[in-house]
């Protein structure tokens, strides 16, 4: 993990923070440098529709939901992937257990890691220790860059991005590079947390990407019940659903497996189906309705049978892919050594 930690710093320079080897297309400093003025929104390359999930107020549960939200997509038939593009907090490597550094295409692309049937990408398997990292400004610009532009996805019908809290410079990076197809806003119930999430709607405004509606997270005696559902009602906001505070909902997250997979017949489950049920209406997403509430046990457990082979193939594939490069070194070594 050291070794990899220091190949990765020696790669930190301003035009290239996450060292993505600098051999083909992607745009060079010099070209960030001239477009500075004038950032260029551009879509995700092989990704149909893209979301953020976002709250001005940390901690109010957007990287749990995101990876929920993905792995719902995931099993009402849509190929789903997730974006951490938390760079100082990541997320998902835990939410996933994954971990390990990516793969490269040809072109030095990022090649993402997948469990349960989701491809994830995370600062966190760049820079295992990206909590201590201390870049600032541009260097942060440039890695989100990275992030949004340099991943190959092979071909998604939704990305979900897990956005770190706040409404500053990342926020906005986000919103000025990348078309987004409209943003998700958490919040839980109290009203504090529902003033900071004004803040929230008003940048995704401003920018001109559409709210799609928010989701009340951690309902409940704590938080109180109906926070957001009034908030929503008052400002002509949709709510998308509700998602209690509950003892599994954290254990799952703690220990690498999303209540979507870990408790797949929990009504927890089924709050976050019934949320990507009406966020693939929105964005226009075909989505096969049969996990969703009143699937019948059989379908349910074909469906968690198909992705537990989808989970056992894509861990066969990246064995072979490893091999594969492993071999492929070898012949250029011998090859050089002619
Ligand atoms: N509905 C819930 N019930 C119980 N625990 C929850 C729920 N939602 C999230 N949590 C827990 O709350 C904690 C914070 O959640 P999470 O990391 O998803 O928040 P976040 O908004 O992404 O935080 P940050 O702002 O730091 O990125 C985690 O420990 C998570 O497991
Ligand atoms: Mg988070």
């Amino acid at each position: 993990m050291q070794k990899r930690l220091f190949s990765n710093l020696r790669n930190l320079q301003h035009d290239n923070p996450l060292g993505i080897p600098r051999s083909g297309a992607p745009p060079s400093f010099r070209d960030f440098i001239a477009k500075r003025g004038l950032p260029e929104q551009r879509k995700i390359r092989g990704v149909s529709k893209v979301i953020a999930v976002s709250s001005a107020k940390g901690g109010v549960g957007k990287s749990t939901i995101s990876a929920n939200l993905a792995l719902s997509f995931a099993r009402q038939g849509l190929r789903s992937g997730i974006l951490d593009t938390d760079i100082f907090g990541p997320s998902i490597p835990g939410l996933f257990n994954l971990s390990g550094e990516p793969r490269r295409t040809e072109n030095e692309q990022l090649i993402p890691l997948s469990n349960y049937g989701v491809k994830s990408m995370s600062m966190g398997y760049l820079v295992p220790e990206a909590g201590s990292i201390a870049w600032r400004g541009l260097m942060v610009t440039k890695a989100i860059q990275q992030l949004l532009h340099e991943v190959d996805w092979g071909g998604l019908d939704i990305l979900v991005l897990d956005l770190p809290p706040g409404t500053g410079d990342v926020q906005l990076t986000i919103t000025q590079h990348v078309k987004l197809d409209g943003a998700v806003v958490v919040s839980t119930p109290e009203d504090a947390a529902l003033r900071v999430a004004v803040r929230g709607i008003t940048l995704f405004n401003k920018v001109d990407v559409p709210v799609l509606g928010m989701i009340q997270n951690m309902s409940g005696p704590v938080h109180g019940l109906t926070g957001v559902s009034d908030f929503c009602a008052a400002h002509d906001i949709t709510l998308l659903g509700d998602i209690p505070l509950h003892a599994s909902i954290l254990a799952n997250a703690g220990r690498g497996k999303p209540t979507v997979v870990a408790e797949p017949e929990s009504e927890r489950a089924r709050a976050f189906h019934r949320i990507t049920r009406t966020l693939a209406g929105m964005l226009g997403l075909p989505i096969s309705g049969s996990v969703v509430e009143g699937a019948s046990a059989p379908t349910t457990q074909r469906l968690n049978e198909k992705a537990g082979r989808i989970e056992e193939l894509e861990r066969e594939a990246q064995e072979l892919e490893e091999l594969l490069s492993e071999k492929r070194k070898e012949i250029a070594q011998l090859k050089e050594g002619d």
